[in-house]
């Protein structure tokens, strides 16, 4: 059955049943904790050392933390919320265009998570696209608006070079040395989120997403600056992750937990709605090719060489990834020896 877009410009008076969450899976919303807890980090910083260590910290930790002077600019960053938010104003008939259910088509609107296998739905709408190589890929992104290709690709090119950045600072703080990783994801998959959250009748019994952790390598977060929404799991605690002026959140994702041998997790997070104002977060994914077998370095697992993990292949993760719902365990496979 195909799902249906909820940013049609009038507002929702009810939450439909489909929607709604069963007493034990709902989010809690009173229980979650204040943000005083996820590392912000200057990129700027000189101190190379301190620089690394506070990655490290951080990705040990949380799994998660924002960065600041992270080179993006803000001018750009400004006009790309504003095309996106200008995306989903357009009327029904424009967007229906994009509509897509299949998670194997490279650019589509959608709603929800996965409309083909889940059972309740998620209140959101999003727009998904590959951004790498851009020649390849920009001609099938929306033409509409007609500023949305030239404003998407530079921000797809600077967020990309951002992410090879933290890579680098990643693999130092793993004790490899700084490109390993890097080499190791190949030749990046760069692949593309938009998501909107429309108002909701009744946040405390739906999710924008639900928990779940992200099937790429390293994921760079634009979130809205007037709304908060994501929340992060820590030590069996809801944290909220407050938008901090002119950052981007980051966090792991399950292919960084394999290639660290399990030293830094891909952890649970979730998007919230509210009741009041729509919300919008820009994802930008960070994967390896399809081909890359993803294998922890030699450094991280030790003189008997037992990975955690089982190898495997993007390609073969990210079917897995899509063939199921989205609040499930990470699809890593134990390695058996
Ligand atoms: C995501 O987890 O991909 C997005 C979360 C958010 O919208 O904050
Ligand atoms: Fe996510």
């Amino acid at each position: 059955m195909a799902g249906q877009l909820l940013s049609t410009g009038s507002p929702h008076q009810f939450l439909p049943e489909s929607y709604i969450r069963s007493v034990k899976d709902r989010p809690k919303l009173k229980e979650v904790a204040d943000d005083d807890h996820i590392p912000i980090v200057d990129l700027g910083c000189s101190d190379t050392i301190e620089l690394v260590n506070q990655i490290e910290n951080a990705c040990r930790v949380y799994g998660f933390f924002q960065v600041v002077n992270h080179g993006v600019d803000a001018q750009l960053v400004g006009k790309l919320k504003g095309v996106a938010k200008e995306f989903f104003r357009l009327p029904s008939e424009e967007k229906i265009k994009l509509y897509s259910d299949d998670p194997t088509k490279k650019t589509r609107l959608s709603t929800s998570f996965n409309v083909r296998k889940e059972t309740v739905h998620n209140w959101r709408d999003y727009l998904r696209f590959h951004a790498y190589p851009l020649e390849e890929n920009v001609p099938n992104w929306p033409s509409n608006p007609p500023t949305f290709k030239e404003i998407v690709s530079e921000y797809c090119k600077q967020v990309r070079k951002l992410g090879f950045q933290l890579v680098e600072l990643i693999s130092e703080s793993l004790g490899l040395e700084k490109d390993e990783i890097n080499k190791i994801l190949g030749e990046p998959e760069q692949h593309m989120a938009v998501n909107f959250y429309p108002p909701c009748p009744a946040p405390d019994l739906t999710y924008g997403l639900p928990p779940h952790t992200d099937p790429n390598a390293l994921t760079i977060l634009l979130q809205d600056q007037q709304v908060t929404g994501l929340q992060v799991l820590n030590n069996d605690q809801w944290i909220k992750v407050d938008p901090y002026p002119d950052a981007f959140v980051v966090n792991i994702g399950d292919q960084l937990q394999a290639l660290s041998n399990g030293r830094y997790q891909s952890v649970w997070h979730r998007a919230i709605v509210n009741e009041s104002i729509a919300r919008l977060s820009v994802a930008s994914f960070l994967a390896p090719s399809n081909t890359t077998n993803i294998s922890a370095p030699y450094k991280l697992v030790g003189e008997n060489y037992l990975p955690i993990y089982r190898n495997f292949t993007y390609e073969e993760y990210y079917k897995k990834f899509w063939s199921r719902n989205l609040d499930q365990e990470h699809c890593l496979e134990l390695f058996k020896n």
